[in-house]
């Protein structure tokens, strides 16, 4: 069945980005010139997606505008002859049909997706991390995940490998490498120590999964940090069901981290056609 439709969980405190994230959520936190929301909804709607939720937290209302009509900037801009910025600023709310509901407590990925189920129906769905952006010059990381979806009929994680010292930021994958970028998913460990990780497979922030999940996740308890745990129902799921997880190509950047942040501003600005030059020279200038 083709994936139709994503799913963007955006209702997490921000707790490594305070005191930026108390009025304002992570997700719209811009990188250069554009919230790393939109970055995501753009792989999204690049990869196929027609229908996206976003799971919104308590910092509702500026992700709801980002993605609407503003009709009096769009006057505004209009009465200044700005037409590039006018068309910029339009062409956010034509992206694709956006669709919102609330998380009311933040408790987990696991928790949120779970508020998607009435969009999804019964269809495969696509879950991509509001926080995180990756960046590929061919195609879209999901659009490489829809396509290992189409051609195996199973539930596909967006994995690479990390620095060992790292697996315990993530989910990690026990799996079996079968071919170029693809593993059997046999195990996965949210978060595990250094010492009890199965590999340095780690799950970031890119999903395809069989609505399947739905039944497990409402059956999931808390898990990790007392919240209910995406990677423990795709675990139970890989015990029932075919699941691989999905070496894809791209630079990922967890924006929702400071270091993740500064690199994505450093690298998006060097990309950028009207700043790259001046950008560069001004960090050739600082000499450290
Ligand atoms: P994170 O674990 O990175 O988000 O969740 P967080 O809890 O906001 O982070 P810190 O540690 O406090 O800084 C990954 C993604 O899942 C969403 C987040 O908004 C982020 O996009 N999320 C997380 C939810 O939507 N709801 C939750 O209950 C938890």
């Amino acid at each position: 069945m083709k994936v139709r439709k994503a799913v963007i969980p955006a209702a997490g405190l921000g707790t490594r980005f305070l005191p930026a994230t108390k009025a304002i959520p992570k997700e719209m936190l811009p990188v250069v010139d554009k919230p790393t929301l939109q970055y995501v909804v753009e792989e999204a709607v690049e990869s196929g997606i027609e229908d996206i939720l976003i799971i919104l937290g308590r910092h509702k209302t500026s992700i709801e505008d980002h993605f609407d009509r503003s009709v009096e900037l769009e006057l505004e801009l209009q009465k200044k002859e700005k037409e590039d910025l006018l068309k910029t600023v339009r062409s956010i709310s034509d992206l694709a049909n956006i669709h919102t509901v609330r998380q009311k407590e933040p408790k987990g990925l696991g928790h949120a997706v779970l508020k998607a189920e009435r969009f999804v129906g019964d269809e495969p769905f696509a879950v991509l991390l509001g926080d995180d952006v990756v960046y590929h010059e061919g195609d879209p990381c999901l659009k490489q995940l829809i396509d290992a979806y189409e051609t195996h009929d199973a539930s596909i994680l967006g994995v690479q490998t990390v620095p060992r010292e790292d697996v315990v930021k993530y989910g990690i994958v026990d799996g079996e490498q079968v071919d170029e970028r693809l593993y059997t998913v046999n195990g996965l460990i949210e978060k595990p120590g250094v010492e009890e990780a199965p590999s340095n497979v780690a799950v970031l922030g890119r999903y395809v999964i069989s609505p399947d999940i739905f039944p497990v996740l409402k059956k999931t308890p808390p898990g990790k940090g007392n919240e209910i745990q995406i990677t423990d129902a795709l675990l139970t799921l890989s015990e029932k069901r075919s699941m691989y997880a999905y070496d894809f190509k791209g630079r990922r950047y967890d924006v929702g981290d400071k270091q993740g942040f500064l690199q994505a501003t450093v690298e998006f600005a060097l990309r950028d056609p009207s700043l790259k030059e001046s950008f560069k020279e001004y960090l050739r200038s600082l000499k450290l």
